[in-house]
């Protein structure tokens, strides 16, 4: 589904190289994959790579068969927005509109209609257990509620891939299981693949598969 293919990206920063360095891997559909590793060994620029918000010096990104590293801005830009879904760390909701609205943004950039974008937004946040707080805004939520709001924006557009960085790093440890457990089930029911950039022991042990980095560099995959 995902498959990264000798990918570099190197930034050069003070006479420092830092950056992802030849790394290879491949998450098939379906499947809860962590990236794992210390602070600077580059789990973030991977998911950037990985969700075309950046592009590599070397190597290829390629989505479900496709090269997709190497298209066009505006192709990369429509991939975005339909194939895939992202998750931030402090979830990036539009702090002045509800749960409800927030999950409909994706839908309506991608030109549905209102009615539609609200069906199906309702539909996710009911699937990640927030039916009863549609009308709330992001203040009025729990931490964990607006982790789960954050995924059902990411999930309303049906995306193929998930991505997720460090979705658990602003709550307490009792949120990773949880959270994973919900992305799995997702994972199962719609075949949707999720990459989740993460140091939480408790993410890492639910994972299908892990891929630990250091120094920009892959030191275990499965
Ligand atoms: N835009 C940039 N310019 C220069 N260096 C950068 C840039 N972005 C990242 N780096 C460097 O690349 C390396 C990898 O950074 P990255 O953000 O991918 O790490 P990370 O694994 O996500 O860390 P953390 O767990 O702290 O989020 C770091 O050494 C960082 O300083
Ligand atoms: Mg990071």
């Amino acid at each position: 589904m995902l498959e990264l293919r000798a990918i570099t990206r190197a930034y050069e920063l003070g006479g420092e190289r830092a950056g992802v360095f030849g790394v290879s891997l491949e998450v098939p559909r379906g499947c809860l994959a962590v990236l794992a590793g210390p602070s600077g060994s580059g789990k973030t620029t991977l998911l950037q790579l990985a969700g075309l918000l950046d592009s590599p010096d070397e190597g290829e990104v390629r989505l479900d068969g496709q090269s997709v590293s190497s298209l066009p801005e505006p192709a990369r830009c429509g991939l975005r927005l339909r194939r895939l879904g992202f998750v931030f760390q402090a979830f990036n909701l539009v702090p002045v509109l509800t749960a409800l609205e927030n999950a409909m943004l994706p839908l309506q950039l991608q030109g549905l209609a209102e009615g539609e974008a609200r069906r199906r937004a309702g539909a996710a946040l009911d699937r990640v257990g927030l039916s009863d707080r549609l009308h709330h805004r992001p203040g009025q939520l729990s931490g964990g509620q607006q982790q789960r709001a954050a995924i059902a924006r990411a999930l309303a557009p049906d995306p193929l891939l998930v991505l997720a960085d460090e979705p658990t790093a602003s709550l307490d440890h009792a949120h990773g299981g949880p959270l994973m457990d919900l992305m799995a089930e997702l994972a199962a029911e719609r075949g949707t693949t999720f990459l989740v950039a993460s140091h939480d022991p408790a993410v890492i042990a639910r994972a299908h598969r892990v891929f630990r980095l250091a120094d920009g560099r892959l030191v275990e995959a499965p």
